[in-house]
Protein backbone atom coordinates (compact mmCIF):
# COMPACT_ATOMS: atom_id res chain seq x y z
CA UNK A 1 0.00 0.00 0.00
CA UNK A 2 0.90 3.30 -0.73
CA UNK A 3 1.08 6.16 1.42
CA UNK A 4 -1.12 9.47 1.29
CA UNK A 5 -0.18 12.74 3.45
CA UNK A 6 -3.53 14.16 4.55
CA UNK A 7 -2.40 17.64 3.59
CA UNK A 8 -4.36 19.96 6.56
CA UNK A 9 -3.67 20.90 10.10
CA UNK A 10 -7.71 21.87 10.85
CA UNK A 11 -8.60 18.93 13.72
CA UNK A 12 -12.83 19.50 12.10
CA UNK A 13 -11.69 18.43 8.43
CA UNK A 14 -9.44 16.14 8.58
CA UNK A 15 -11.72 13.55 10.76
CA UNK A 16 -14.05 14.81 7.95
CA UNK A 17 -11.39 13.45 5.03
CA UNK A 18 -10.34 10.55 7.08
CA UNK A 19 -13.43 9.22 6.97
CA UNK A 20 -13.89 9.68 3.30
CA UNK A 21 -10.86 7.65 2.21
CA UNK A 22 -11.13 5.17 5.25
CA UNK A 23 -11.26 1.82 3.31
CA UNK A 24 -9.22 2.65 0.35
CA UNK A 25 -5.85 1.01 -0.54
CA UNK A 26 -3.89 3.97 0.98
CA UNK A 27 -2.00 4.23 4.17
CA UNK A 28 -2.83 7.71 5.61
CA UNK A 29 -0.61 9.98 7.37
CA UNK A 30 -0.73 13.48 9.09
CA UNK A 31 1.29 15.98 7.54
CA UNK A 32 4.26 16.98 10.08
CA UNK A 33 2.95 20.21 11.89
CA UNK A 34 6.36 21.84 10.77
CA UNK A 35 5.70 21.63 7.39
CA UNK A 36 3.16 24.91 6.61
CA UNK A 37 2.44 25.87 3.60
CA UNK A 38 1.23 29.68 2.75
CA UNK A 39 -2.47 29.51 0.83
CA UNK A 40 -1.55 32.65 -1.51
CA UNK A 41 -4.10 31.18 -4.72
CA UNK A 42 -6.56 33.07 -6.05
CA UNK A 43 -9.40 29.80 -5.81
CA UNK A 44 -10.07 27.20 -3.64
CA UNK A 45 -8.99 24.99 -6.54
CA UNK A 46 -5.03 26.73 -6.87
CA UNK A 47 -5.00 26.46 -3.14
CA UNK A 48 -5.76 22.69 -2.72
CA UNK A 49 -2.89 22.36 -5.39
CA UNK A 50 -0.53 24.33 -3.91
CA UNK A 51 -0.84 22.86 -0.57
CA UNK A 52 -1.04 19.03 -2.19
CA UNK A 53 1.66 19.24 -4.23
CA UNK A 54 4.48 21.50 -2.09
CA UNK A 55 3.70 18.74 1.01
CA UNK A 56 3.85 15.79 -1.66
CA UNK A 57 7.46 17.48 -3.11
CA UNK A 58 8.54 18.12 0.87
CA UNK A 59 8.19 14.59 1.62
CA UNK A 60 8.55 12.93 -1.54
CA UNK A 61 5.49 10.84 -1.07
CA UNK A 62 1.85 11.07 -2.44
CA UNK A 63 -0.23 13.69 -0.77
CA UNK A 64 -3.92 14.90 -0.63
CA UNK A 65 -5.23 18.16 0.43
CA UNK A 66 -8.50 20.48 0.07
CA UNK A 67 -9.14 23.88 0.47
CA UNK A 68 -12.93 25.09 1.24
CA UNK A 69 -15.08 27.92 2.78
CA UNK A 70 -17.99 29.05 2.69
CA UNK A 71 -19.12 32.09 -0.21
CA UNK A 72 -22.77 34.46 0.86
CA UNK A 73 -24.30 35.76 -2.14
CA UNK A 74 -25.36 38.98 -0.48
CA UNK A 75 -21.68 39.34 0.79
CA UNK A 76 -20.50 39.16 -3.25
CA UNK A 77 -18.98 35.63 -2.01
CA UNK A 78 -17.96 36.37 1.51
CA UNK A 79 -15.79 35.32 3.57
CA UNK A 80 -14.63 33.05 0.85
CA UNK A 81 -11.21 32.51 0.26
CA UNK A 82 -11.04 34.53 3.82
CA UNK A 83 -13.48 31.61 5.56
CA UNK A 84 -10.47 30.60 7.94
CA UNK A 85 -9.09 34.04 9.06
CA UNK A 86 -12.56 35.73 9.44
CA UNK A 87 -11.98 35.42 12.87
CA UNK A 88 -10.27 34.54 15.74
CA UNK A 89 -12.71 31.56 16.61
CA UNK A 90 -15.43 29.64 15.02
CA UNK A 91 -18.17 31.66 17.32
CA UNK A 92 -16.33 35.03 16.32
CA UNK A 93 -16.38 33.90 12.49
CA UNK A 94 -20.29 33.12 12.61
CA UNK A 95 -21.28 36.48 14.52
CA UNK A 96 -19.12 38.25 11.98
CA UNK A 97 -21.23 37.30 8.88
CA UNK A 98 -24.30 37.33 10.77
CA UNK A 99 -23.34 40.82 11.28
CA UNK A 100 -23.05 41.96 8.10
CA UNK A 101 -25.71 39.98 6.70
CA UNK A 102 -27.87 41.39 9.21
CA UNK A 103 -31.45 41.59 8.30
CA UNK A 104 -30.64 41.33 4.66
CA UNK A 105 -33.61 38.80 2.60
CA UNK A 106 -30.65 37.23 0.15
CA UNK A 107 -29.67 34.43 2.56
CA UNK A 108 -28.56 32.22 -0.03
CA UNK A 109 -24.90 30.91 0.17
CA UNK A 110 -22.97 27.91 -0.54
CA UNK A 111 -20.16 26.22 0.29
CA UNK A 112 -17.18 25.34 -1.83
CA UNK A 113 -14.64 22.48 -1.73
CA UNK A 114 -11.32 21.56 -4.20
CA UNK A 115 -9.82 18.56 -3.73
CA UNK A 116 -5.95 18.18 -5.22
CA UNK A 117 -3.94 14.49 -5.07
CA UNK A 118 0.01 15.73 -6.31
CA UNK A 119 2.43 12.49 -7.31
CA UNK A 120 5.53 12.27 -4.65
CA UNK A 121 7.50 14.71 -7.44
CA UNK A 122 4.71 17.34 -6.61
CA UNK A 123 2.59 17.34 -10.26
CA UNK A 124 -0.79 16.93 -10.06
CA UNK A 125 -2.52 13.93 -10.44
CA UNK A 126 -6.20 14.27 -9.43
CA UNK A 127 -8.38 17.70 -8.89
CA UNK A 128 -11.88 18.57 -8.28
CA UNK A 129 -14.43 20.13 -6.84
CA UNK A 130 -17.77 19.95 -4.77
CA UNK A 131 -20.70 22.61 -3.55
CA UNK A 132 -23.79 22.70 -1.80
CA UNK A 133 -26.18 25.58 -1.84
CA UNK A 134 -27.84 26.84 1.54
CA UNK A 135 -29.05 29.58 2.81
CA UNK A 136 -27.56 31.50 6.39
CA UNK A 137 -30.10 31.84 8.84
CA UNK A 138 -30.38 34.51 11.90
CA UNK A 139 -29.47 32.71 14.64
CA UNK A 140 -27.25 29.36 15.16
CA UNK A 141 -28.49 25.83 15.29
CA UNK A 142 -27.48 22.76 16.20
CA UNK A 143 -24.00 21.48 18.06
CA UNK A 144 -22.59 18.56 15.56
CA UNK A 145 -19.29 19.52 12.75
CA UNK A 146 -17.23 22.50 13.16
CA UNK A 147 -16.86 26.21 11.79
CA UNK A 148 -19.86 27.33 10.33
CA UNK A 149 -22.30 24.61 10.57
CA UNK A 150 -24.39 25.94 12.86
CA UNK A 151 -25.75 28.82 10.44
CA UNK A 152 -25.69 26.93 7.13
CA UNK A 153 -28.63 25.37 7.12
CA UNK A 154 -29.82 23.08 3.92
CA UNK A 155 -33.56 23.67 2.68
CA UNK A 156 -33.52 19.89 0.87
CA UNK A 157 -32.50 18.44 4.60
CA UNK A 158 -34.47 21.21 6.33
CA UNK A 159 -31.39 20.96 8.95
CA UNK A 160 -28.34 22.97 9.36
CA UNK A 161 -24.72 21.41 8.65
CA UNK A 162 -24.69 21.14 12.52
CA UNK A 163 -27.88 19.06 13.34
CA UNK A 164 -27.02 16.37 10.51
CA UNK A 165 -25.15 13.29 11.69
CA UNK A 166 -21.84 13.15 10.41
CA UNK A 167 -23.02 10.30 8.29
CA UNK A 168 -25.42 12.94 6.53
CA UNK A 169 -23.13 15.57 6.44
CA UNK A 170 -20.50 13.13 4.69
CA UNK A 171 -23.10 12.62 2.05
CA UNK A 172 -24.81 15.97 1.07
CA UNK A 173 -21.62 18.49 2.59
CA UNK A 174 -19.33 20.20 -0.77
CA UNK A 175 -16.27 17.79 0.75
CA UNK A 176 -19.17 14.90 0.13
CA UNK A 177 -19.57 16.12 -3.41
CA UNK A 178 -16.27 16.41 -4.02
CA UNK A 179 -14.76 13.47 -2.68
CA UNK A 180 -17.73 11.53 -4.93
CA UNK A 181 -16.04 12.36 -7.52
CA UNK A 182 -12.78 12.05 -6.80
CA UNK A 183 -12.76 8.84 -4.66
CA UNK A 184 -13.37 6.40 -7.68
CA UNK A 185 -10.14 7.70 -9.32
CA UNK A 186 -8.32 7.87 -6.47
CA UNK A 187 -9.20 4.25 -6.24
CA UNK A 188 -7.72 3.37 -9.47
CA UNK A 189 -4.44 4.83 -8.50
CA UNK A 190 -3.30 3.08 -5.68
CA UNK A 191 -1.51 0.00 -6.42
P1 LIG B 1 -9.25 26.04 4.88
O1 LIG B 1 -9.85 25.16 3.81
O2 LIG B 1 -8.51 25.28 5.92
O3 LIG B 1 -8.52 27.19 4.30
O4 LIG B 1 -10.43 26.72 5.70
C1 LIG B 1 -11.74 26.58 5.37
C2 LIG B 1 -12.60 27.25 6.43
O5 LIG B 1 -13.92 27.26 5.87
C3 LIG B 1 -12.69 26.48 7.73
O6 LIG B 1 -11.81 26.93 8.70
C4 LIG B 1 -14.13 26.74 8.15
O7 LIG B 1 -14.20 27.96 8.81
C5 LIG B 1 -14.84 26.84 6.81
N1 LIG B 1 -15.37 25.52 6.41
C6 LIG B 1 -14.89 24.69 5.45
N2 LIG B 1 -15.63 23.56 5.38
C7 LIG B 1 -16.58 23.69 6.33
C8 LIG B 1 -17.62 22.83 6.76
O8 LIG B 1 -17.85 21.71 6.29
N3 LIG B 1 -18.39 23.32 7.76
C9 LIG B 1 -18.20 24.54 8.32
N4 LIG B 1 -17.21 25.36 7.99
C10 LIG B 1 -16.41 24.94 6.99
Amino acid sequence: MRNLIVATSNPGKLQEMQEYLIGLNWTLKLKPPEIEIEETGQTFLENAILKASQVAKALEEWAIADDSGLAVEALNGAPGLYSARYGNSDRARIERVLKELGDNQNRQAKFICAIAVARPDGSIALETEGICQGEILKTPQGKQGFGYDPIFYVPSHQQTFAQMTPELKRDVSHRGQAFATLLPKLKKLSP
